[in-house]
């Protein structure tokens, strides 16, 4: 059998956030914080919240039809679908399935991916294998979350940081020596503790006491979880670029999830980037988990900051632990 190198990339992306805004002053009114703690600590002024009868998966429609416009594509094309997310509609059936089917795609085979903020990476990767394998050709690789219902609207450490919404990536064989040049992917169960939803799985059933104790909501160590977010990312960013032969000098945009600015503004030094260097949008979403990185690479490619041949390295960090990076020539 012949085997020949292909290149895989994006070939059109699309975003969509929820229409309601809740901003710091908002948050004020609920519990003890004020928008200049929310502002300086984390760079969030406001976030979207999904109205009470939208699910994930109709934040992750809205959002592929947008790719699907973008690369000119009718939905029958797409043959994989794989939606990263930690807050599907259900547990089962996957989210996935409930994409393809409110898109009326019929000849597709269609999963989850969970890997929390790092999912949209993890997706992105395997979609890229199936295609260089020839195992299908056209993949559509969402990042949907509706996370606001698990968060614990009483708990200022955790319910000023998150926001819901999707993005969505069409991802195909593109010409030679543009797409995704490498990737890095890693994870580090032994520090599971620091980011979970305790309750809900096989481990502690949801229950009346469950409920009663928060236990369904999701916890984090933030502080923790903040150090070893600089450092894994920007080591994830480094090895992704030597494997595709590169440097920090060679990066035009690096589009990160979107936790904390301060957390950017340390990759930045630690990387020795600009500021100007990075996409951030987090001011107006917040962090919207595996739906951060497809959001911010659709905003930046529709206001023109990538421009054809930039590098671009897309690069998370989330609970698992997980991370990951993606170096891709535009
Ligand atoms: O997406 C997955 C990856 N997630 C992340 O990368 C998140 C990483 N972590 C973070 O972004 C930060 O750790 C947080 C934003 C979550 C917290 O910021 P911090 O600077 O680490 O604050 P802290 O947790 O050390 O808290 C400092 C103080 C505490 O008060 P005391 O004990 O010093 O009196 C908190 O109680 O700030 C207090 N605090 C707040 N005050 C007003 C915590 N949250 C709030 C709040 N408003 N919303």
């Amino acid at each position: 059998m012949e085997t020949r190198f292909k290149s895989i990339g994006i070939a059109g992306s699309g975003f969509y956030v929820p229409k309601k805004v809740l901003t710091n002053f908002d948050l004020e009114k609920i519990v003890d914080t004020t928008d200049n703690w929310i502002r300086t600590r984390t760079g969030v002024r406001e976030r979207r919240i999904a109205d009470d009868n939208e699910a994930t998966s109709d934040l992750a429609v809205k959002a592929a039809r947008k790719a699907l416009e973008d690369a000119r594509i009718s939905p029958q094309e797409i043959n994989l679908i794989i939606v990263a997310t930690l807050s599907p509609d259900y547990l089962f059936p996957s989210t996935a399935c409930l994409v393809q089917d409110k898109l009326g795609i019929k000849d597709a085979w269609a999963f989850d991916i969970e890997a929390a903020c790092s999912a949209f990476i993890y997706a992105l990767s395997v979609a890229e294998a199936f295609i260089k394998s020839d195992t299908c050709k056209t993949a559509l690789v969402i990042g949907a979350e509706v996370f606001s219902r698990i968060v614990n609207w009483k708990d200022r450490n955790t319910c000023v940081l998150m926001g819901d919404g999707a993005g969505a990536v069409v991802l195909r064989e593109v010409e030679n020596g543009k797409g995704i040049l490498s990737t890095h992917l890693g994870a580090d169960g032994s520090r599971a503790h620091l980011l979970k939803q305790p309750a809900g799985g096989s481990r502690l059933p949801a229950t009346e006491e469950t409920v009663r104790q928060g236990l369904h909501y999701f916890k984090m160590q933030g502080n923790e979880v903040f150090k070893l977010a600089v450092r894994i990312m920007s080591e994830s960013v480094i090895t992704a670029l030597k494997k595709g032969s590169l440097s920090n000098k060679d990066i035009d945009l690096i589009i990160p999830h979107q936790a904390n600015i301060r957390i950017l503004n340390a990759m930045a030094k630690k990387l020795s980037l600009p500021m100007e260097k990075f996409m951030v949008n987090l001011d107006k979403y917040g962090n919207t988990t595996a739906a951060s990185i497809p959001i911010a690479l659709d905003e930046a490619s529709k206001q023109g900051r990538i421009k054809e041949g930039d590098i671009v390295v897309l690069v998370a960090f989330g609970a698992g632990l997980t991370w990951g990076a993606t170096v891709i020539r535009w």
